[in-house]
């Protein structure tokens, strides 16, 4: 089926109501004591029974077998994906950057083929996040996964992905991202010979839409442009695996059937799509320009108002307006945790080193912003409308300090020499001036 056929609806979080086969959806309640074409009821709690309204998010599924009906699950190999508590090496408070993580050379799929660069906080805890890449050649089609450490938010840098979930098939291609709810089941089936990405694993609250505050009704991401599946079965049996993610381990286990069975399903608590293209990006039309939390896409809180467990964040396409102003992101210092990546172009604030499918760290209170070069440009530029064009990067804040895995400080593909960027910057310190 090409991207293009399929079917969405649309809005963030509404109660949808969707069926593949008619008359499969109850109406006016919820179980029925016998379903008219013999499906389970099970319902699907992304959060507490007894959560406020508007963050309550539950799915009730209409399916073939039931979640329960699976062999014991049995240890499986992390390889190298980790989870919080990140212990394994300390956390240091130096700037760092890598570059893109190579395809690899064996056959690779989802589930194999995440590797963490680094973390915070302990899904047993349901606080933090890791933050991991994925670098994948192989579709999974016998075998399904679930993550019950967290919701993942995929962030693809090269490569179409179709996701076919419980709830539905998205498909997803750089540019967009996705978001899958903790628990729910899914494969992911390459639309290329080979996909890579970012992967933001969120062990607290579910992300959500950023209040907008002076702003008003309407901007940023809007919530008509965020994009739910359609209700889309597997009537499969055969000798499948399904692979959890719990408590930091993955596990393995038999199962006869396809687990992404249900046939209709009502609820707000589903995956999702999002174009990054639509994003209504707001800045200054006069001097300075605001604190990048203006770029918010979604947010996860923690239990301190204000304060995210995590943030997602873009820098799309977009004017430079600002008067007598330096245009690049300024020197900065955060007691919350940045985390970027680069899905294609250049960064405003990097002339070189940062390049798509890279990533850097700045964790709390490192002294981080323009290289060198950037800054003697921007200082001298002339300050015309200037249209940033071939550019989408994206930034993971964290509340908490992102420690990074062994495998972070070890690659090779961790830039040593990153620190020289700043190195170059003058002084320009006149006091008679
Ligand atoms: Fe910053």
């Amino acid at each position: 089926m090409p991207a293009s056929t399929l079917k969405y609806q649309s809005g963030f979080a509404n109660e949808f109501a969707t069926e593949a086969v008619s008359g499969a959806l109850p109406q006016g309640q919820n179980a029925p004591q016998k379903h008219p074409l013999g499906l389970y009821t099970e319902q699907f709690s992304g959060t507490s029974f007894t959560s406020p309204r508007h963050v309550n998010r539950r799915t009730w599924t209409y399916r073939i077998k039931p979640s329960v009906t699976h062999k014991p699950y049995e240890e499986y190999s992390t390889r190298l994906m980790r989870s919080g508590p990140f212990t394994e090496v300390p956390t240091l408070p130096n700037q760092l950057r890598w570059d893109p993580i190579p395809i690899p050379s064996e056959p690779t799929d989802f589930v194999d083929g995440i590797i963490t660069l680094g973390g915070n906080g302990d899904p047993a805890m349901q606080t933090g996040v890791g933050i991991h890449l994925y670098a994948i050649n192989k579709s999974m089609d016998d075998r399904f996964f679930y993550n019950a450490d967290g919701e993942l938010l995929l962030v693809p840098q090269q490569g179409g992905l179709r996701v076919h979930t419980e709830l539905g098939i998205i498909g997803v291609v750089p540019g967009e991202i996705c978001v899958l709810p903790r628990g729910l089941k899914f494969r992911v089936v390459l639309e290329e010979k080979a996909a890579r990405g970012y992967i933001c694993e969120n062990y607290g609250q579910p992300f959500r839409l950023p209040d907008l505050g002076p702003i008003g009704a309407n901007g940023l991401a809007n919530a008509r442009d965020f994009l739910y599946p359609v209700a889309a079965y597997e009537d499969r049996e055969g000798g499948f695996h399904i692979v959890s993610k719990f408590l930091g381990n993955l596990w393995i286990a038999e199962i006869d059937h396809s687990p992404l069975d249900v046939v209709a399903w009502h609820g707000n608590y589903a995956p999702y799509k999002y174009d990054l293209k639509n994003f209504n990006c707001i800045n200054t039309v006069s001097f300075d320009h605001p604190d990048p939390s203006i770029y918010t896409v979604l947010t996860a809180p923690s239990l301190i108002p204000g304060t995210a467990n995590v943030d997602f964040a873009i820098f799309p396409p977009r004017w430079m307006v600002a008067e007598h102003t330096f245009r690049p992101p300024w020197f900065h210092r955060n007691m919350m945790n940045e985390f970027m990546g680069l899905i294609f172009g250049q960064y405003d604030a990097k002339a070189e080193g940062f390049v798509p499918g890279g990533a850097s760290l700045h964790n709390c209170m490192a002294g981080h912003g323009p290289d060198a070069e950037t800054f003697e440009r921007a200082s001298s530029a002339e300050l015309k409308p200037q249209y940033l064009g071939n550019t989408l990067a994206f930034m993971f804040e964290t509340q908490l300090a992102v420690r990074p895995t062994k495998f972070a400080l070890e690659t090779k593909i961790l830039q040593h020499e990153y620190y020289e960027c700043w190195q170059g910057l003058k002084k320009h310190f006149k006091p008679g001036n």
